[in-house]
């Protein structure tokens, strides 16, 4: 069974619904889920030894994408994570009146390619938090199975 981290940014709570919305499905299927919050993550070495990383952000800017605070903050030391060779996803919760929708979700995946990695499914976009689009993070969780 694989081994997966989870880092997530949220500063009202959707991304990190979802986050463990997510968690609870792989769970299920028998994997194991470090999930931690970007604001108490440090990014040094943190990718090293497992098999899956997902990483889940908001986005809060108005013509440009601004990802959440505390993600930012760990965004800083993406390139001391160990992406390189690494399988990774990404997730947001968002708003589509915005122009770009979870935006940071493609910065991350732009981002974690540049530094090696694989990204292995498209990144989960949903609106709010989650609560309501259990077939969506199902089907999502069964692309991630995939690649393992
Ligand atoms: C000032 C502001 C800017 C925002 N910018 C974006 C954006 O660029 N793209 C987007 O999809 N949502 C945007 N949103 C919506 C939030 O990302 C959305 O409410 C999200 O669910 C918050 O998730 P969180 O609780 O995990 O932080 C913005 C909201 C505000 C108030």
């Amino acid at each position: 069974m694989a081994k997966v981290l989870m880092v997530f940014g949220s500063t009202t709570g959707n991304t990190e619904s979802i986050a463990h919305l997510i968690e609870k499905e792989l769970a299920s299927k028998g994997h194991t889920v470090n999930v931690l919050n970007a604001a108490n993550a440090d990014p040094n070495g943190l990718a090293q030894g497992y098999d899956l990383v997902l990483m889940g952000c908001s986005a809060w800017g108005e013509d440009e994408v601004e990802m959440q605070d505390d993600f930012a903050t760990f965004f800083e030391g993406f390139d001391k994570m160990g992406l390189n060779g690494a399988k990774v996803a990404a997730f947001a919760s968002g708003d589509r009146e915005y122009p770009h929708f979870c935006g940071a979700a493609d910065v991350i995946c732009d981002r974690a390619q540049e530094l090696g990695a694989t990204i292995v499914t498209d990144s989960l976009k949903l609106e709010g938090d989650g609560s309501g689009d259990a077939q969506d993070i199902e089907s999502y969780v069964n692309e991630l199975i995939k690649a393992l």
